[in-house]
């Protein structure tokens, strides 16, 4: 069992990541093209480069996922390269496999890991059986879509178990990350479930946060707080829990 990572941040918007940053609760920022086109990323090769750079700065030392954009491998190893060259805690994101299941990419994830240094974090996964392969080629992170697979009716919980088991086991220090969190409860329960990091979108955070009967206990705080600083002030109202 290793030591929990915690929460990557599931954005490209720099005030999310500014402002998540600085409450020192994540641990990682992660992206993907779809996430960058909807935080309005504009400009081509340019406009991301200068995205991921700011956010790899914002979030120094902390690593920053940035994916390849393509499916020939060629381009990938290039991008790969790219992205690398950017920043330091830069580390590249590829699909385990291709739109029609082309498994080149896992050769080229060896390769970049294995022969050029490069941290990989292989996406799109949905089952332990696909994490234990990236992990096999020797990917730093290996990212399972727990919320689409139980969006597809299967509970995320089990394919985590068995795969933080099956890594535990065979020694492999991957990371396991697990994606696309629909729901705040899916947090904690997919740390249970044996990952070392859960990619959380930011109104995840504000929900795990803030609870209404802590709000209510911090009024009453503050209630009896002006009261006790009044000169002359009468015994203060214990309404509440002491
Ligand atoms: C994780 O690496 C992905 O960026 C993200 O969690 C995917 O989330 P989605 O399934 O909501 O698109």
């Amino acid at each position: 069992m290793k030591t929990l990572t915690g929460i990557f941040l599931d954005t490209g918007n720099l005030q999310e990541i500014r402002t998540y940053h600085a409450l020192g609760v994540i641990r990682g920022v992660t992206t993907n093209p779809t996430i960058l086109v909807k935080d309005g990323v504009l400009g081509g090769w340019e406009g991301i480069e200068e995205r991921c750079k700011q956010i790899a700065r914002m979030v120094e030392p902390l690593p920053v996922s940035v994916e390849v954009t393509t499916n020939d491998s060629d381009e990938m190893r290039e991008q790969a390269r790219r992205f690398h060259g950017w920043a330091a805690n830069i580390n590249v994101k590829i699909p385990i496999h291709g739109p029609e299941g082309e498994t080149d990419n896992l050769r080229l994830i060896h390769e970049l890991e294995t022969q050029e240094d490069i941290r990989i974090n292989v996406t799109a996964m949905m089952s332990a059986q696909q994490g234990l392969l990236a992990a096999m080629a020797g990917a730093t992170y290996v990212s399972l879509f727990a919320g689409r697979v139980n969006n597809m009716g299967y509970d995320a919980r089990q394919e985590l178990r068995r795969l933080r088991q099956l890594l535990d086991a065979c020694g492999s220090p991957a990371r396991i990350i697990a994606a696309s969190t629909r729901e705040a409860l899916n947090i904690i329960e997919w740390f249970e479930a044996g990952a070392d990091i859960v990619t959380v979108v930011p109104q995840f955070i504000e929900t795990m946060l803030v609870h209404p009967y802590s709000k209510e206990t911090v009024r009453q705080f503050l209630e009896d707080g002006r009261t006790l600083q009044r000169e002359g002030a009468p015994d203060v109202t214990m309404t509440g829990a002491h």
